[in-house]
């Protein structure tokens, strides 16, 4: 079994983060998306990634992965010249995958719990595929799945008017070579993509066994449905751990699970968790609420932060209340006096400000 991430696509949903960052690699809880779908990958115990990247931001996410080292595993990097669609990724991951069983797993997309059941679950089915599926509210706007008795699929239906049934398809998939064979027989969409969805759907038109898994946790998909605070809500809630590696002076607080790593400072300030603190990151005299991610090397003084994400190596200072915000990196945000009515600002392209 081998495995493919598909961390190219050009991220327009997600600007302006991703002008400077693929969005694969923006941190929810101070970790990159990507990270978290590499660990899933290795705890199912597979040892061979291909990673397809795009002309943008390959190097960034080469450089992040690093080889593999860091997850025991072999990886092959695989240039996609053009996001021509889902199956188009496979199809230029031809060679990589050979005769391979393998699972896909979109690079923007986050599951609770890991692969590896799934992955017996397809092997005791004797499938040549599985989805993965999530009951959703408004099932209209995704790929909905029709299922017999057993859970296996019997239709897909892109954005369907009268779903038939409210079980959307999340981004993961296990296939075994015979998705090449569909893929072969496929045409692009209206929207010019070859579209993994018709693909499996021609996979079962030629009379295949396409399974499925419906998960009961969380999935977060933060490419298109949810927004980057709302992932690292549903993150800190689940992963961060009480652990204190950076300094903390006698007239600051930590309540519950807050993480301070290495080199971090801080002074005269109240942190209340789930929370996280990145290395060599400055906060003095400041309110950190629940639900806030801050970067390494960030500083904040005199300052009220709650449910946001802030970014490497930004500035706040003399910040009343700042709350549901997403701040950028390298990014200033300063407030000189009270009585100062006017706003400066110089804000980047595609930017959203509330005041
Ligand atoms: P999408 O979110 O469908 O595409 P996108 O990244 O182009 O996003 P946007 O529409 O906001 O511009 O892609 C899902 C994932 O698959 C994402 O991690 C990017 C990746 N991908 C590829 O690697 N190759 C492709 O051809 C496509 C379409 C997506």
């Amino acid at each position: 079994m081998k495995a493919l991430v598909l961390s190219g696509g050009k991220g327009t949903r997600l600007r302006p983060l991703t002008y400077t960052i693929a969005k694969q690699l923006v941190p929810v809880a101070n970790k990159p998306i990507l990270g978290y779908v590499i660990d899933h990958i290795r705890d199912a115990g597979i040892k061979e990634l291909g990673v397809i990247i795009s002309p943008e931001t390959g190097n960034e996410v080469k450089r992040y992965i690093d080889g593999g080292r860091k997850w025991g595993m072999r990886v092959s990097f695989i240039p996609q010249a053009e996001p021509l669609g889902l199956a188009h990724a496979v199809n230029t991951a031809r060679d990589f995958l050979g005769n391979d069983d393998f699972v896909m797993y979109l690079g923007d997309n986050l599951l609770s719990r890991g692969v590896k059941d799934a992955l017996k679950k397809f092997t005791r089915d004797r499938a040549q595929a599985l989805i993965f599926l999530k009951e959703v509210a408004d099932p209209k706007q995704f790929g909905v799945a029709k299922l017999d008795d057993r859970g296996h699929i019997l239709r897909l239906i892109e954005k369907p008017k009268r779903p038939p049934s409210n079980l959307a398809l999340v981004g993961v998939y296990v296939f075994s070579k015979e998705i090449h064979k569909a893929i072969a027989r496929i045409k692009p969409s209206f929207r010019g993509e070859l579209e993994i969805t018709d693909a499996i759907q021609e996979l079962i038109d030629m009379g295949y066994r396409v399974t499925s898994e419906t998960l009961d946790g969380w999935w977060l998909d933060t490419g298109k449905k949810d927004s980057i605070l709302e992932a690292n809500t549903v993150v800190l809630d689940e992963y961060v751990q009480r652990e204190i590696k950076g300094s903390v002076d006698a007239s600051s607080r930590l309540t519950g699970r807050v993480t301070v790593e290495k080199g971090a400072v801080i002074r005269n300030s109240i942190i209340r968790g789930p929370a996280i603190v990145g290395k060599e990151t400055e906060i003095a005299n400041s309110f950190i609420g629940p639900f806030t991610s801050i970067g390494d090397s960030v500083t904040i003084l005199d300052s009220v932060i709650e449910h946001s994400v802030i970014l490497n190596n930004a500035f706040l200072s003399g910040i009343e209340r700042l709350e549901d915000s997403l701040v950028g990196k390298n990014t200033r945000v300063i407030r000189e006096s009270a009585r100062h009515k006017a706003l400066r600002l110089m804000v980047g392209d595609d930017s959203t400000i509330e005041v």
